[in-house]
């Protein structure tokens, strides 16, 4: 039986389910996610690692881990990991595709009213004794209601997203690396270019995972396309974003609003211009955080894990090792 790390302490039954299947379980105790080298020294014997997306797995760290065979990352995203590189060095890597979406939708279309509405900002400011009286002009937002989304990606949280935007009458745009008429017909909701979507769109969320053609996708010419009033909705991650560019392009007017749960770095800095601006909403990647979904995203990496160390293949690979260990 094999011998498993998992790196943080997750919700749910998959340490119960590894241990069931007669597995090993080493569960990293800290709040922080461990150092490289409690990585290295913790993946050397272990055939199985369950990840998150805060362990940057790179290819000397896989190399190093002679006996691993799977990577169970617990997230959709896999960023944090090449999955070539783990495919030749003989390791799968799977993700947990499905399960979130909703959860992550939720959490955008609250972003999206949040920075709508300037809630965040006025209740920091009713907590500091702020609120003097009702006031006609005090706090006015933009309305979600009737208003037009943009959505670049169109999978799983994307189309979640657009089905919230539906019961508030939102005319909706989508973009995606290819248009997805069968999809889009059921969902109402109509292709457009990026710039097209970014020169109508009252509201843009950004729901496309971080590989090397979404780098940095939205820059200073993205901001120059899009509305003075438009707000930015980012639960995706940090670097699909040019950052600078959007601190400039907030400072400037040349947009309205962002509301973002992803930054490039995470944790963002106090320090960091972003949380200067009142029309900013920003929280600590929480897109999938409810408890059901977090423990179904346990359970789903705990059971691509025993598929692989019980002889078979994982239900949600997304690489394939070309010389399986
Ligand atoms: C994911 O699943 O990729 C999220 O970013 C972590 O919840």
């Amino acid at each position: 039986m094999g011998q498993i790390f998992v790196t943080r302490i997750v919700p749910g039954r998959a340490v119960a389910m590894l241990q069931s299947a007669g597995h090993d379980v080493d569960v990293w105790p800290g709040d922080l996610p461990p150092p490289r080298d409690a990585l290295v020294e913790h993946l050397a014997g272990a055939s199985a690692a369950l990840t998150m997306v805060t362990d940057r797995l790179d290819n000397d760290l896989l190399a190093a881990a002679s006996s691993l065979r799977i990577a169970a990352n617990m997230a959709v995203g896999y960023d944090n990991v090449d999955p070539g590189g783990a495919a030749a060095l003989g390791i799968w890597l799977t993700n947990t595709p499905g399960v979130l979406a909703e959860t992550t939708a939720d959490f955008a279309f609250a972003l999206l009213l949040a920075a709508a509405r300037q809630v965040a900002l006025s209740d920091r400011e009713t907590r500091a004794g702020g609120w003097r009286t009702w006031s006609p002009t005090g706090y006015l937002g933009v309305d979600a209601f009737g208003a037009t989304l943009g959505i670049i990606g169109l999978g799983e949280i994307g189309q979640a997203m657009a089905r919230r935007a539906r019961g508030f009458s939102m005319r909706v745009l989508y973009t995606s690396r290819s248009p997805k008429p069968a999809v889009a017909e059921q969902l109402g909701v109509k292709w457009a270019s990026l710039d097209e979507l970014l020169r109508d769109s009252d509201f843009v969320s950004i729901h496309t995972p971080l590989n090397a053609q979404t780098q940095a996708m939205l820059g200073k010419r993205e901001f120059a396309l899009m509305k003075q009033t438009a707000i930015l909705v980012n639960t995706a991650r940090g670097k699909v974003i040019d950052q600078d560019a959007l601190v400039e392009a907030l400072r400037s007017g040349v947009i309205g609003g962002a509301a973002l749960d992803v930054t490039d770095p995470e944790p963002l800095p106090v320090s960091h211009p972003l949380f200067s601006f009142p029309n900013v909403v920003i929280t600590p990647h929480i897109g999938s955080a409810s408890s059901a979904t977090r423990a179904k995203m346990a359970e789903m990496a705990a059971t691509n894990i025993i598929a692989v160390l019980s002889g078979g293949e994982p239900p949600n690979a997304v690489n394939r090792p070309s010389t399986p260990q």
